[in-house]
């Protein structure tokens, strides 16, 4: 398999929080793997802008460091280094006054190429970024920005970012990542779902009984601790990442694979959710590792609040009211400190209706699981003979395809999300990339969960690290007479 690269247009790229964690993570070190591919023309420059007072010296150094201690599996030369990090260029901003824009301008001034602008910043950044852009003349009809998440905290919140936004620049110039839309094998959904016909026939309440989504981490909040005390699963990683990924395996096949019509389907499946009810929410809380406590701290030790309410594992079940999914409950999990680091779809289809096998009293089902992160592949269950003698008696097995195994490792190379959303900035493609709309419906859908814990003062249930979660998010599954699928690597 030879992967196929093609170049971009010229572009200057602006970094604002250039020197963040963001940035040094992940920004850069992609976008050096995309100079290594050749997919970042020779002429593209990154400015990095940060309230830090470098020079472009002291930023290439900076970004040579980062790519040093985050890239350090990536083989690449020196002189592929050194050409990189030539296309950088450094300003001392300040996004809430006038210091450093002038500078900007002038480095901009006079190139007719794409800019684009990476807020990398916290969001009550992103108003006074957009209307610096707007007075210094930057922001023309060829600009884009983008944003991170969190895109608000609550629907309120990300209509007034919504608006905000929208006084400085239309919509198809705004580009709000969710990196999970990135992931490769995110987009291995759509290709399964929309390039087989295998699927689409069966793709219903009238063949799958349950459809699970679980975003399972070992990793803690780590250094996050503030941020995610104030956040928790259900807007750090429902509201968002489980939300693409429910709306990828439920939309309706849209028309083309644009942008419009991708995230016009997306759209309606989150209207079409149901409110969730009390009942149907498992909220955790992990505890600490035992026996290692000083590397793996409790949760309430890690945040430093040792009466913290914020879950760092949700649970729930809910459902699709439309004619596809009426009656098949969608179940969605996600935690930190889990027993592995997986995420997987499994749609589980209906029992057969009726056995013909005198030996075999068993009804059989088949169930697909798509894995997204690690090991990535589809296995899908299908039931057999068992061998030998004895009668028609059936057996489950795997029909297990591993992309790395069927493609070979070159083929089976991931890009990271990161870069390959950068380049669709500069593509001008907003497939993967969520609207304003969408994000607004997202958060109408969270905002009665999240209140309705805050009015009830729910605590979330402690849960041993290293394990699947709470009891609560099994007794919900028991009391359907289903069960998760064991989270394994
Ligand atoms: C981020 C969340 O958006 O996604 C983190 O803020 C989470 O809390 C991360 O750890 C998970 O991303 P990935 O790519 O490691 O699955």
């Amino acid at each position: 398999m030879v992967s196929r690269v093609i170049p971009v247009d010229p572009f200057d790229l602006v970094i604002f929080g250039g020197t963040g964690d963001l940035a040094r993570r992940k920004i850069l070190p992609g976008l050096f793997r995309r100079f290594c591919a050749g997919q970042m023309p020779p002429s593209a420059r990154v400015i990095g802008a940060a309230r830090s007072d470098l020079d472009t010296q002291g930023y290439r150094d900076l970004v040579a460091d980062a790519i040093a201690e985050f890239n350090s599996d990536f083989d690449h030369e020196a002189d592929q280094l050194k050409g990189f990090l030539d296309r950088l260029e450094y300003v001392a901003i300040d996004a809430k006054g006038q210091e450093g824009w002038a500078d900007l301008q002038k480095l901009l001034q006079g190139t007719d190429r794409i800019e684009a602008y990476y807020f990398s910043v916290s969001p009550s950044l992103f108003g006074d970024l957009a209307e610096r852009l707007q007075q210094w003349g930057m922001a023309d009809a060829n600009s884009r920005i983008v944003v991170e998440k969190p895109f608000g905290r609550d629907l309120q919140t990300a209509r007034t970012l919504n608006a905000t936004l929208a006084k400085y620049f239309d919509e198809r110039q705004i580009y709000r990542i969710d990196h999970y839309l990135g992931k490769e094998t995110v987009q291995n959904l759509m290709a399964v779902r929309f390039g087989n016909m295998l699927f689409e026939p069966l793709w219903n309440s009238q063949y799958v009984d349950h459809i699970q989504i679980t975003v399972a981490e070992t990793v803690g909040v780590g250094g996050r601790g503030e941020y995610y005390d104030k956040s928790g699963a259900m807007r750090d990683m429902v509201q968002n990442h489980l939300m693409q990924l429910l709306c990828l395996i439920a939309m309706e096949p849209p028309a083309r694979f644009d942008p419009d019509a991708v995230r016009d389907e997306k759209l309606k499946v989150i209207r079409a959710l149901d409110p969730v009810k009390p009942h149907h929410i498992a909220r955790g809380q992990y505890q600490a590792e035992p026996c290692n406590e000083a590397h793996h701290p409790g949760y309430r030790t890690a945040v430093g609040d040792p009466r913290s309410r914020t879950e760092s594992f949700v649970a729930l079940k809910t459902h699709i009211s439309n004619w596809r999914w009426a009656g098949t409950p969608f179940y969605l999990r996600t935690g930190k400190r889990m027993a592995a680091r997986s995420s997987e779809i499994t749609v589980v289809f209906k029992e057969t209706p009726h056995s013909i096998f005198a030996e075999d009293a068993g009804r059989h089902r088949n169930v697909l699981s798509i894995r997204l992160q690690p090991n990535e592949g589809i296995t899908l269950g299908v039931t057999i003979k068992e061998p030998g003698p004895g009668g028609m008696r059936l057996v489950d097995v795997p029909l297990d395809m591993t992309f790395a195994d069927a493609l070979g490792p070159e083929g089976a190379e991931q890009v990271d999300a990161y870069e390959r959303l950068i380049m669709d900035v500069i593509r001008g493609n907003q497939t993967l990339f969520m609207r304003g709309d969408e994000v607004e419906a997202a958060w109408a859908w969270t905002d009665p969960i999240i209140q309705g814990w805050e009015a009830r003062n729910d605590v979330p249930k402690p849960y041993d690290s290293g394990s699947d979660g709470p009891t609560d998010a099994f007794e919900l599954m028991r009391r359907d007479q289903r069960q998760w699928r064991e989270v394994s690597a």
